[in-house]
């Protein structure tokens, strides 16, 4: 019975991995994609939806969701991402691409599937605490929230304290972990493990697939850039955080309550929070079988076995 998740996302390159591997997994269904600012603006994260769903020639399409910007005016990442946040490529434009309002989609969402939905977060958290002000017994109503983002026990990719995530809009992450939802975190200090290189592009050609071929073209991009120190390399952050939903075995996790520092020069860091009594709702990943999951990834994108 495959898991139905929305997926709520700032849809950058490594957005569009975790999206089309979704689409390529038989264990789960999408059932919405929300769109976030991030990486590039919530105007451009919106039609980067379209151009994704339209590029891998998907129908039926998942319900679509416009989100919400952040009030601040930090720095996106199209450093990483290209100009347009899809590493640049040429992509259809859907012709009559709609959006509803994500409020819509999340509620429809949540009560259709209920306690079976996960929440897959792989973008600031605006668009979650913004619905637990609005709607707070709503969110309280699904199964999971898997959210990619801060950075534990590791140094941050945007300040040396924080996680690109959770610097965006601190205030909204620091709300969505203390809610007392069940919220499984997938920091940077395991996310960074998973890393994408020229070998893995190459299968993903051979492959022959349209998503494998297009996250091929898309990947070009961040591969040329020199990211966390790292030239060659292109860590897929947010597939990685799908992966502990498709494949939980391949990932240890750690019941931890935890902290966002909401303002100041760490702003964004997320720490363990000490001292708090009763067992944590949150958890955190803690470790990845990073070549499993890169093999069960290219294998199920370019729908054919590698290792014989
Ligand atoms: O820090 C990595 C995260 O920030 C990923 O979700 C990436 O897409 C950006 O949103
Ligand atoms: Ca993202």
């Amino acid at each position: 019975m495959a898991i139905p998740i929305l997926i709520d996302t700032d849809m950058g390159v490594d957005d569009a991995v975790a999206v089309t591997l979704a689409f390529y997994s038989d264990g789960v269904e999408v059932v919405g994609l929300v769109s976030v600012e991030g990486n590039v603006s919530l105007d451009q994260a919106t039609a980067n939806i379209g151009r994704l769903l339209a590029g891998l020639q998907r129908t039926p399409w998942p319900a679509i969701g416009r989100g919400l910007a952040q009030p601040g005016q930090g720095p996106r990442a199209h450093h990483v991402h290209g100009p347009d946040g899809l590493g640049g490529i040429a992509l259809p434009t859907p012709a009559d691409f709609k959006t509803q309002d994500y409020l819509t989609v999340y509620r429809q969402a949540i009560e259709q599937y209920g306690s079976s939905l996960v929440i897959l977060a792989i973008g600031p958290l605006t668009n979650l605490s913004t619905l637990l002000k609005q709607d707070p017994k709503l969110l309280a109503k699904v199964g999971r929230i898997v959210v990619m983002g801060g950075a534990v026990w590791y140094k941050g990719n945007v300040t040396p304290h924080a996680e690109f995530n959770f610097h965006r809009d601190p205030a909204a992450a620091a709300a969505v972990l203390s809610s007392g939802l069940p919220i499984t975190v997938v920091p940077l200090d395991v996310t960074r493990q998973v890393a994408i290189d020229e070998s893995h592009v190459a299968h993903l050609r051979r492959g022959r697939t349209p998503g494998g071929a297009l996250l091929a073209d898309m990947i070009h991009f961040p591969l040329e850039q020199k990211i966390d120190e790292h030239v060659g390399k292109f860590m897929i952050h947010d597939a990685t955080a799908l992966g502990v939903i498709l494949w939980p075995k391949l990932f240890m996790r750690a019941a931890v309550a935890l902290e966002v520092a909401t303002s100041g020069p760490k702003a964004g860091q997320c720490k363990p929070l000490v001292g708090k009594t009763g067992k944590p709702t949150t958890s955190v990943v803690i470790s990845v079988q990073a070549a499993d999951l890169l093999e069960n990834l290219l294998e199920h994108l370019c729908r054919e076995e590698f290792v014989v």
